[in-house]
């Protein structure tokens, strides 16, 4: 066995097998993490070795996280492996919205060009395997949306029975339409996600269904790939800074292992500082890296943002070894900074979902305060497609967008469609 499990508590560090059935240690309730073993092939070969997969048509190296496989807790030529050729998201620079944040420059990687339109699929295809590696027959999550999108596709390409549990009311449209088609069972639960999540884990045990929410290691180690596969696009140079939302903090987690693996094993010199941004209504890490002491969750989390609409997120301890680990800052933003920086990535050509938009948002907050400087290199990671939910989009351009207090938000940059006569004469007036 190449990898196993380990208890992320220092003061624990147990072992288990990497085909053991555990989200958290037994011993001492501890996280855990896959322990991951350097390959033997030396940096350079296989930087070498990763570009010409991509020439390949065999799907493992299509897939833009098998393709880094190498760096993976999978033996060569696992039978199991579920993929629908996730990553290969492109980074995009987007001059306007630099501007907007007051930088020279920024990048976007954009996570929504996966299969179901977000980054959770380059942490599912690991989670899926997972599971068949393991004999499961059946998976569950709670999400916010995209997880269950995600689940739903992958369980169904590799004939799992999915079960998706989500916040009754409080998932975009366009993410709980993708887990019905998909075939996923989907239970809407009048409860918040940090209550579910609780309720799924007790059902996943009790039932012998596997989770597949972030707190599964294997999802870390899929979605730590998207470093990889950005590094390996700016041919190795390192950014100044990796911009990205935090909701339950896995990605983060994620991000910082696989940058943290890369630098041990020699691909790069230094680690990029990570920035998470959180939504002001949902931002227990901001406020336990401001204030220190103990963490505490925000019991009514709040945000139009869904997908980050998260209290007390499971991947703390991860998340703040992370942040400290690359001196990464916490940032928070309102809901008129989310709405209006969402609808400037938009005019960028680009487009995202409202969670995303928080990393351009955050970025001119710290691009103001000082943090960032106006020279930095800077990758922002955009989580998730433009289309996940289109409701938001329409009320911010029509000015009907409240948010969760009440207030209506400003259409700052907003872009109402024009009812007309169908009369050439008068629509020509209006044009010119
Ligand atoms: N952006 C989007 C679009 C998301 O869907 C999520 C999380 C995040 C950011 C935050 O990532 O949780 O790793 O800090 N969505 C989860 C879900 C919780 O259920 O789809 P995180």
């Amino acid at each position: 066995m190449r990898s196993e499990l380990i208890c992320i508590n220092a003061s624990c560090g147990s072992s288990y097998a990497i085909t053991d059935v555990i989200y958290n240690c037994p011993k001492c309730d501890g996280l855990l993490e896959a322990k991951f073993v350097a390959p033997q092939a030396a940096p350079h070969e296989l930087k070498k070795l990763w570009r010409e997969r991509r020439m390949s048509n065999r799907p493992i190296d299509q897939s833009g996280v098998w393709r880094y496989r190498e760096m993976l807790p999978f033996a060569e030529g696992d039978p199991n492996i579920v993929t629908l050729r996730e990553g290969n998201t492109p980074l995009l620079p987007a001059p306007r919205a630099a501007e907007y944040a007051g930088m020279d420059s920024i990048t976007f990687k954009h996570q929504g060009f996966n299969p179901t339109g977000s980054f959770k699929d380059n942490g599912m295809t690991c989670g899926a395997t997972q599971a068949m590696r393991l004999g499961m027959t059946r998976v569950a999550c709670v999400s916010t949306g995209n997880t269950s999108a995600s689940m739903a596709a992958y369980a169904a390409a590799a004939g799992l029975n999915p079960l998706i549990f989500i916040p009754n009311g409080n998932i975009s449209y366009g993410k709980l339409a993708q887990a019905l088609e998909y075939g996923a069972r989907t239970f809407q639960v009048e409860a918040n996600f940090d209550q579910i999540l609780a309720l799924v884990r007790v059902l996943a045990e009790r039932l012998g269904i596997y989770l597949l929410n972030s707190i599964n290691p294997f999802r870390i180690e899929g979605q730590k790939t998207i470093m990889i596969e950005m590094l390996d696009q700016r041919d190795w140079v390192v950014p100044d800074w990796v911009v990205l939302p935090g909701g339950n903090l896995g990605n983060v987690s994620a991000f910082g292992k696989g940058l943290r693996e890369l630098l041990a094993a020699g691909f790069i010199d230094r680690l990029p500082r990570l920035a998470v941004v959180q939504a002001e209504g949902s931002a227990p890490f901001y406020e336990f890296m401001k204030q220190g002491g103990t963490f505490h969750a925000v019991h009514h989390p709040e945000t139009l943002a869904t997908a980050i609409k998260i209290g007390d997120p499971v991947s703390w301890p991860k998340a703040q070894h992370e942040i400290l680990t690359t001196s990464g800052v916490v940032e928070q933003v309102s809901e008129q900074e989310i709405a209006d920086a969402k609808a400037v990535i938009g005019k960028c050509g680009i487009g995202c979902e409202p969670a995303s938009a928080a990393t351009l948002a955050g970025l001119k907050k710290m691009r103001g305060a000082g943090v960032i400087e106006k020279n930095a290199s800077v990758v922002a990671v955009l989580t998730g497609n433009v289309l996940k939910d289109p409701d938001y989009i329409y009320r911010y351009h029509t000015s009907a967008l409240d948010a969760p207090n009440g207030v209506r938000l400003k259409s700052t940059f907003g872009n109402a469609p024009v009812v007309v006569p169908n009369d050439a004469d008068e629509i020509a007036r209006l044009i010119s």
